[in-house]
């Protein structure tokens, strides 16, 4: 498989640290030291729908993939105001594709399990070119009054068409039972038969576990890949990973002694977008002529589950119009 498109859109408004002070007990001081975010997009006047068709149609254009000869749309989504029919379902009639689409939340890391999805289809014939859409609110699940929380996340959408072709090397993807430290739960239609009582709780994070969580796998995962390809970190050009939390991604830094110019970052402008991260990231570096035909790039991200997902891949430049 390999990447021949890519898109992303944000949010027009741009919410600052010091705005967020204007209402939370918090300072720019606090979120830039302990995240690296300065702002961060946020919905206001658009909607997640238009995000993600902006950012698929960007990635269709480049691409020079026709929206009808789309034939699988996997799209990437932790929450929206629709729990039926699914995000890929919104968009795809309005895309102009019309094949079959599925969410998949794989939490942050859900960029990483739709690559690995359309690489396996891709191998056993399925589909010949996908559109992936990872689109994202996490805006609308924090709780606002919440510091801790609702400062880290931004809203965004990133779109990626693959198809056949010698980029991707390696995936590896993991999952483990940790629904403690890191949720969001919406409350069901009440039946006269179910008698648990239950109501929407708005994002709830052990903020340090998480980190260490997160610290621990990511590293596990890139080492992994690395080991099992006869590679080391010297090996790779560019690591693309989670943007979450800047330290979290110098502690990967340094646990892979390499220079800071291979970890490129965005989370200073749009925070933590989950799963639409990695591929805003892409996006804007392989419009930016950053990434070069053959670089060697490796995908790391981390969410809530605890799944994790990362990639080993080479790079074919993109024309963009
Ligand atoms: O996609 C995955 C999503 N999640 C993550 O990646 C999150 C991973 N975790 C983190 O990024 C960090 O743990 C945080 C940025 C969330 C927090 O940083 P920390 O260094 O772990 O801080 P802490 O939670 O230990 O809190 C330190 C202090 C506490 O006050 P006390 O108890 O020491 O008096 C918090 O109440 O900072 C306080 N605090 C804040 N103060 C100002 C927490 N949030 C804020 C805030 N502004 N926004």
């Amino acid at each position: 498989m390999k990447i021949i498109g890519t898109g992303s859109a944000l949010p027009e408004k741009s919410v600052t640290n010091d705005m967020l002070a204007g209402f939370l007990d918090t300072s720019d001081s606090w979120i830039t030291t302990r995240t690296g975010i300065h702002e961060r997009r946020l919905l206001s006047t658009e909607t997640l729908r238009e995000l993600a068709m902006k950012a698929g149609r960007a990635a269709l254009e480049s691409s020079g993939v026709r929206p009808e000869d789309i034939d699988y749309l996997i799209c990437s989504n932790v929450a929206n105001s629709y729990v039926s029919p699914s995000l890929g379902s919104i968009i795809l009639g309005p895309l102009g594709c019309c094949c079959p689409t599925f969410d998949l939340n794989g939490a942050c890391a859900g960029l990483v399990y739709a690559l690995d999805m359309a690489d396996a289809f891709l191998k056993t014939n399925r589909a010949r070119k996908i559109l992936i859409v990872a689109a994202e609110q996490p805006s609308r699940f924090c709780d606002w009054h919440d510091r801790a929380t609702s400062v880290l996340f931004g809203d965004g959408a990133a779109a990626l068409v693959v198809t056949e072709g010698e980029g991707f090397i390696d995936f590896r993807l993991t999952g483990d039972t940790h629904t403690d430290v890191m949720y969001y739960k919406r409350s069901l239609e009440p039946t006269p038969y179910d008698r648990v009582e239950e109501k929407t709780t708005p994002l709830v994070m052990e903020g340090r576990e998480v980190f260490r969580l997160a610290v621990e796998a990511s590293i596990r995962d890139v080492d992994a890949l690395l080991g099992r390809n006869g590679l080391t970190g010297a090996d790779i050009d560019m690591f693309l990973l989670h943007q979450a939390n800047m330290r979290i991604i110098e502690c990967i830094r340094q646990h892979l002694e390499q220079p800071k110019e291979k970890f490129p970052t965005n989370i200073q402008h749009y925070g933590n977008t989950s799963s639409a991260s990695i591929g805003i990231l892409m996006d804007e570096l392989s419009r930016a002529g950053r990434l070069k035909n053959g670089a060697t790039l490796l995908l790391s991200a981390f969410g809530g589950g605890f799944v994790t997902g990362a990639a080993l891949m080479k790079w074919s430049e993109i024309q963009y119009k």
